[in-house]
This record gives C-alpha cells, sequence and structure tokens, in this order.
C-alpha cells in the first residue's frame, strides 16, 4: 500500500532552547533563511507523501502558518514587482493536505504517536522526527518506502553512532538481510554502553502499520518515564517482524544548541558563495593559520 500519510511531533517544549523557545518553536529554528520543519517536510512530499498530522502544543502556530500561503504579501511583492522576493516565498512547499492534533500532556514520544490513530485512518504511515534532518538526493523517507514495498515490512531508520553515544539512541540487534536492509532481532530504547546490541542507532524516520496503535496502547512508560515508540517496536518486532534501513545521506541533528550550530554550517557551505568566505571567516574565528 502506497504511503500518502505522515505525522509530525512537533509538540516538545524545545527546553534546550530556551528562553528562545519561550516564543518560538524549536522547529522554527532557522537554518539560514527557511526553517528546519521546512526542510522536513520537502523530504515529505518529494518521499510520495501527500498529507501530514502536525501532533502539536498551544503556542505552535507559526508552523502551521508557515505552511499557508500569504496572499496579500504575494500581491504587494508583485505589485512592487520584488521578483526575487517572490521566488523565495515559492520555495515553501505548500502542496499537501495538513491536519493537526493537540497533544496536551508531554508523555513521550509513543504518547504523541497514538494521537495519529484516527488520522491513520486504517493505512500505513510515516512518521517524522523534526530533530532530524537528513540530505540526500534521494529523500531518506524514499529509500525507506521502498525497502517497506520490497520486503512488506514496517521499516525504521538507523545509521551507526559513536559506541559512547548509543545510550542517546533507540538501538536495534541488527540480523543483515541485503545491503543497507537489517531484519532486527532486538531493539532497546537508550541502552547503557555496555548493555547496547550494536551500535545502529534509530534516526527519526519510520514506516509503520497501523497495528501500531495497538501496542502502543500496552505499552506502559519506559526510559526517562515516558511512553516510548521504541518499546512498542519491540512488541511490533515480536508479532509481526521489523527491518530497519541504513539510508543514505547525511543526518544533521538540530534537538541540541552544537549539533545546531554544526548543520547551520553544513548548510552554509552549500549556499552559492559562501563556502569560500566561510571558510576564512572560521579560521580567523578558531585562530587556524
Ligand atoms: C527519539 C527516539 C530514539 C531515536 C531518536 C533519534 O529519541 O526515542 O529511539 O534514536 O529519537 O533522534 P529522542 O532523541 O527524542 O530522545
Amino acid at each position: 500500500m502506497k504511503i500518502r500519510k505522515a505525522i509530525i511531533p512537533v509538540a516538545g517544549l524545545g527546553t534546550r532552547f530556551l528562553p528562545y523557545t519561550k516564543a518560538v518553536p524549536k522547529e522554527m529554528l532557522p537554518i539560514i533563511d527557511v526553517p528546519a520543519i521546512h526542510y522536513i517536510i520537502e523530504e515529505a512530499l518529494s518521499s510520495g507523501i501527500e498529507s501530514i498530522l502536525f501532533i502539536t502544543s498551544e503556542g505552535k502556530q507559526s508552523i502551521e502558518e508557515y505552511f499557508s500561503r500569504n496572499h496579500d504579501l504575494e500581491k504587494y511583492l508583485k505589485a512592487g514587482g520584488n521578483s526575487e522576493a517572490l521566488a523565495a516565498l515559492k520555495k515553501v512547499p505548500y502542496n499537501f493536505k495538513r491536519h493537526s492534533v493537540i497533544q496536551a500532556e508531554a508523555r513521550g514520544l509513543g504518547h504523541a504517536v497514538l494521537h495519529a490513530e484516527d488520522y491513520a485512518g486504517g493505512e500505513p504511515f510515516a512518521v517524522f522526527l523534526p530533530d532530524d534532518l537528513i540530505f540526500h538526493k534521494k529523500p531518506a523517507t524514499k529509500q525507506m518506502t521502498e525497502a517497506y514495498d520490497k520486503y512488506k515490512m514496517p521499516v525504521i531508520a538507523v545509521e551507526r553512532v559513536a559506541r559512547n553515544m548509543v545510550s542517546s539512541y533507540g538501538i536495534i540487534r541488527p540480523v543483515r538481510v541485503a545491503e543497507r536492509v537489517y531484519n532486527v532481532t532486538g531493539i532497546r530504547e537508550k541502552p547503557p554502553v555496555k548493555e547496547a546490541f550494536s551500535n545502529l542507532g534509530i534516526v527519526g524516520r519510520y514506516i509503520l502499520p497501523p497495528s501500531i496503535f495497538g501496542y502502543l496502547k500496552k505499552t506502559k512508560p519506559g526510559a526517562k518515564g515516558e511512553i516510548q515508540l521504541t518499546d512498542a517496536l519491540a512488541k511490533l518486532m515480536k508479532e509481526e517482524g521489523l527491518f530497519a534501513y541504513e539510508f543514505e545521506g547525511t543526518r544533521c541533528d538540530t534537538g541540541n544548541k552544537y549539533d545546531y550550530i554544526v548543520t547551520v554550517m553544513r548548510y552554509a557551505a552549500l549556499q552559492k558563495g559562501i563556502k569560500g568566505k566561510l571558510k576564512k571567516e572560521a579560521k580567523k574565528i578558531f585562530g587556524i593559520k
């Protein structure tokens, strides 16, 4: 079945970016001239997604505003002949059905996903965690939906993470099926380094069957006292099987200050005419000869 629907949990408080996130959602952190969530939606649409559910909270209206056309502004720019600004506005991906539901309590990713049961309407769907931006010519989610079509199994994205970082991720026990494709035979959320099955960490992209909701309902609070999606995936794995896909591409994290800065630098280096100047400036800033 074609994956047409996606859910994006955006209800988080963004405490790592306070005080900024007091007034602006962390998903709206700028990556130069577009908010981080812009790249998430671009990836979704270029992977065949047609409809998106934001699992949101109060004070996050600017996310939806960003994806709504501003006809007055467009008229004004047109009248003034400002074609450059008009072209910039056209970069926004508007072409999808937008839905939202409020997650009133912050009880974890699994709890957030449970809010999508009615929306999914019995169809398989994609989940995007908006802290993880992934660059590649072929969008990571497209790579995963192709694996889903081929193997007819739920698919989660994974990448190799530094051994000392495994306790920040969901970690899988992999049995190789094909290049980049693994059968998951064990999965655990944020294990201590010594107990980790591997260093294949879950990245924020999932292709899930609607049966995940049944498992989520039976899932008790786990790591950090939250209802963890990974714990429900462990049940799904046992009952129906679960595959992991080691996607091609570069993941950029925007969930903490350091990685966010690195992400902005990576994107800056991709902008025409900036890389050389940026390199020079960085040398000056860091005193590199
Ligand atoms: C979530 C998931 C975790 C995954 C990570 C990827 O954790 O629970 O399994 O590895 O996203 O970014 P969080 O980073 O929200 O704590």
